[in-house]
């Protein structure tokens, strides 16, 4: 430990005789501390609500109020304040008392020189320990934090996440985002964008690609000129453009047709593209990011997303971890959006109950903390009382799915065979009525092409040629 500097420490001296008060405090002086007098019990805690100090050195006896009394109100105002008793020959039992209701220590009269610097001395040994390591659990918080940017959680996992936004939030390298729907992969990239000192103050655009037909898509990000389509009544400049400097968030690359490939493609070799319907070549410096829920690789594999491209824009990659793989966050991000629900609807919510911590912690959350926050958030709505209790949770059947499953898995064809079977004949059925065109049948089926995909990859559905 580092050497003690006395002079940080406060010490008031409580006692009615002149004599002894003055010399208790000629002994702290000279030995280094900040030492200060009161004569009474009262006159103390009228110096204590107006200066915090560290050590009461004080007489039991004291005109009105006792010791054991200043005792008690020192450590209501100022509970890390330690105190010490100097008690009369023979009054053991009340230097016991004052122990049990929280004095650090007790000194018998005759008052000895060496005894009170020891005790003393003890004392801020002690608390320089607590303060080293409070110090040193803030350093330890530090360097494992519990949220980056607004991401929250301080699992294993996620440590590994920040730490490697962290490392890359600076440089210029394309980052590649992956990770099931709703672990915040919008969230990572937008946590790298402010923790990039030179383009947190620039824009941070973000383009849901997997939304919008190859023609809009390609009129967004590289903007247009006039005339360029019916439409096009003004020039029009795109997201790449508008991101200059800043950051630009390519959301489900995967929609990507072949054609925007080999543009995205020259981007991010020569930094270089053309409006639609324009010859002038522009160049871009935003900091590309892109994110999927699908794994690219196998696209690459049947031939639907280009190797070349595919390997520029993996340099550094991301995963988010799902839900279900680290739950130890469960109860640091429910509390997060109890909070901001809460206050959001003006309610007071303490918490969740036992029974509904453990349907949580029991179910899979496939939709990950976006089916989390929604669950909160709706919990929240219902609630009457302190805590969220089963009834509060919108459509709490489907956590008693997850106990049912595990119960049909026991008797043989598992439940959620038998339920998931309409489901994959609804989509064959939606891919063979639209020729196998993935676009007219996620239409058709009311979602989007992502989550088609990931139906028909869950359901091990096999890709054909639109016919
Ligand atoms: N670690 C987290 N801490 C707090 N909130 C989170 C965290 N991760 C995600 N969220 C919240 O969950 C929701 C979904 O996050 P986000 O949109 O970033 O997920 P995503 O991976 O991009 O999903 P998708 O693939 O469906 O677009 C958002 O409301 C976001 O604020
Ligand atoms: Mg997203």
């Amino acid at each position: 430990m580092k050497s003690i500097d006395k002079r940080n420490y406060d010490i008031l001296i409580v006692d009615d005789e002149p004599l002894i008060r003055q010399s208790l405090f000629e002994i702290l002086r000279i030995e280094g501390y900040h030492a200060h007098m009161s004569q009474s019990a009262e006159e103390a805690l009228n110096f204590l609500a107006e200066q915090k100090v560290d050590i009461v050195l004080t007489d039991m006896k004291l005109p009105q109020k006792s010791g054991l009394e200043l005792l008690e109100e020192v450590k209501k105002i100022t509970p890390d304040t330690e105190v010490i008793l100097i008690t009369g020959f023979g009054s053991i039992e009340s230097a016991v008392e004052a122990i049990r209701k929280g004095a650090y220590d007790y000194i018998c009269k005759p008052i000895n020189d060496e005894e009170i610097k020891s005790r003393i001395q003890k004392i801020i040994e002690h608390k320089e320990i607590v303060a080293e390591n409070l110090r040193l659990r803030e350093m330890l918080a530090k360097s494992n934090p519990t949220s980056c940017g607004q991401m929250i959680g301080s699992s294993a996992k996620m440590q590994k996440v920040y730490h490697v936004i962290e490392s890359v939030a600076t440089s210029n390298a394309t980052i590649l985002i992956t990770g099931e729907s709703g672990t915040g992969k919008g969230l990572a990239a937008r946590a790298i964008h402010q923790m990039d000192e030179n383009r947190c103050d620039k824009p941070f655009v973000e383009v849901s690609c997997g939304a919008l037909s190859e023609t809009l898509l390609e009129s967004e990000l590289f903007g247009h000129v006039k005339g360029a389509f019916t439409g096009a009544i003004r020039d029009k400049e795109g997201r790449f453009e508008y991101a200059r400097g800043g950051t630009i968030f390519l959301d489900e690359i995967d929609a990507f047709s072949p054609m925007l490939q080999v543009k995205l493609l020259r981007v991010l070799q020569d930094g270089v593209f053309e409006r639609v319907g324009d010859n002038v070549t522009r160049k871009t410096d935003a900091r590309i990011i892109v994110a999927t829920n699908r794994p690219l690789t196998e696209l690459v594999e049947n031939g639907e997303f280009r190797e070349d491209l595919y390997y520029r824009i993996n340099v550094i990659s991301i995963v988010m971890p799902p839900l279900r793989e680290r739950k130890e966050d469960l109860d640091i991000l429910i509390k997060h959006f109890l909070e901001k629900y809460a206050k959001k609807n003006g309610k007071k919510i303490a918490g969740i109950s036992d029974e509904v911590r453990t349907m949580f912690l029991n179910y899979k959350w496939p939709g990950n903390i976006r089916e989390l926050e929604n669950a909160v958030e709706g919990a929240v709505i219902m609630s009457k009382a302190d805590a969220i209790q089963k009834w509060d949770v919108p459509n709490s059947s489907k956590f008693d799915e997850a106990k049912k499953r595990v119960t049909a898995m026991k008797i043989g064809r598992s439940l959620k065979e038998v339920m998931e079977q309409p489901e994959r004949d609804v989509i064959l059925a939606a891919l063979e009525q639209n020729a196998w065109n993935r676009n007219k049948a996620a239409s058709a089926l009311g979602v989007n092409r992502t989550t088609l995909y990931n139906k028909m990859k869950k359901y091990n559905i096999e890709f054909k040629k639109p016919k």
